[in-house]
């Protein structure tokens, strides 16, 4: 489905809870990580692309007239009501109205009063699977709030807001990759993203002899787990050993000689985040370059690391990228590995295009027979961030 049929059946949806057409239709988009993994948070780069699964939000002035915000989603059929009388404060952990809550908590903290309003939010990024579900649907909130209030954020204003939304109301410490993209995707291209500077480069990717193909192992990842914030506490951790501000000012030279300053673990976490960083300019290079067979090894190089360095890949993840490397080459595929916080969700195999479906199947297969799981596949192309899809005139 386009995203315009999807905002279609979006209006339709709202027009069935609501009683009334919605008057705005904002979309954002999730992302899938090519390489750069778990180096956002240590200023280093990332290479995501947005994909062409979205979340949208739909609204209309609420009415009769109040003071509320109501918040429904096609997952679940309850009404959530924010009243706008009152501060803001974040609902109970896992709380899914967490996210448009701490991006309506941004908004008013930059003095931007949202109007009461009916809102709908429909997904086709699958929840919890490591696509960055909760930033597209922040990203999403923060379009339709710039859409109603005439607003404009800039992008980075906008992508630090979402992401302070999901610190704050959501308890989770990421990282600054999933808004940025969400925000600033750009069809055909991926985004080399440095995390330090903040600058950002489109990297076209238009040959079309190569796919993304996205494996879903419907094993869901929780990052709130507590995981993901150790990590970025031994990152932290291997940075004072080594006397640096970040990793991304360590070299794997510094990392040798500052071995005996830290514990193993330690060590191997940044050994991770030295070596993906690297990587990271490596694969762009390598894209910029069509190169593809280097930018799978990249990729294999990526999983490895962050299986057995890292620590956060698992069984269901570590199958598909096993069976992608025995597929190999021969058969089509050049490079895969787990992306996005790790614990399960998906994993990314860059694949040549006439080869996707045969694939596909056997990717899907061998993984239901080792693991009694079906997987979900699907390729996407580069796809544009967040969009305005409906705005009534007059407003
Ligand atoms: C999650 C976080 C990101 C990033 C990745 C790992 O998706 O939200 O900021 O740290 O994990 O690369």
């Amino acid at each position: 489905m386009t995203l315009t049929e999807l905002g279609l059946q979006v209006e339709e949806l709202f027009a069935r809870a609501y009683d009334r057409p919605p008057h705005w239709i904002a979309a954002a988009p999730g992302r899938v990580n090519v390489i750069g993994e778990h180096t956002d948070y240590n200023d280093g780069f990332v290479l995501p692309m947005a994909i062409e699964r979205y979340t949208l939000v739909a609204a209309a002035p609420a009415t009769p007239k109040t003071n509320t915000i109501r918040l429904q989603s096609t997952v679940g059929d309850s009404v959530t009501e924010i009243d706008l009388s009152r501060p803001l404060a974040p609902a109970k952990k896992g709380t899914w109205y967490n996210y448009p809550l701490g991006v309506l908590a941004g908004f008013q903290a930059r003095g931007i009063k949202p109007p009461p309003f009916d809102a709908l939010i429909h997904s086709t990024v699958p929840l919890g699977g490591g696509l960055s579900s909760s930033a597209a649907l922040e990203v999403a909130t923060a379009t339709l709030l710039e859409t109603i209030t005439g607003k404009k954020l800039n992008p980075v204003d906008k992508a630090l807001l979402a992401q302070k939304a999901e610190h704050e109301y959501a308890g989770m410490p990421c990282g600054i990759m999933d808004q940025f993209i969400s925000v600033m995707g750009k069809k055909d291209h991926l985004l080399l993203l440095d995390c330090r500077s903040r600058q950002t480069e489109l990297v076209p990717m238009t040959d079309p002899t190569v796919e993304l193909l996205i494996t879903n192992t419907n094993v869901k990842h929780e990052l709130t787990g507590g995981e993901y914030a150790k990590r970025r506490a031994q990152c932290e951790e291997a940075a004072r050993a080594l006397g640096v501000g970040s990793l991304r000012d360590a070299d794997a030279a510094m990392l040798e000689r500052a071995r005996g300053k830290m514990d193993n673990t330690v060590y191997r976490r940044a050994r991770h985040v030295i070596s993906e960083i690297e990587r990271t300019v490596q694969a762009a290079e390598g894209v910029r370059a069509s190169n593809w067979p280097t930018v799978g090894r990249l990729m294999y190089a990526s999983h490895a690391s962050l299986r057995d360095d890292y620590e956060v890949s698992c069984p269901e993840l570590d199958a598909v990228v096993d069976i992608a490397q025995s597929i190999g080459a021969a058969g089509g595929v050049f490079g895969c590995r787990m992306t996005g916080g790790g614990f399960g969700g998906c994993t990314v195999a860059l694949v040549q295009s006439d080869k996707v479906k045969a694939i596909s199947e056997r990717v899907a297969a061998e993984y239901q027979e080792r693991t009694k799981i079906k997987p979900t596949l699907f390729v996407s192309r580069p796809a544009d961030g967040a969009t305005v899809l409906k705005k009534s005139s007059g407003e």
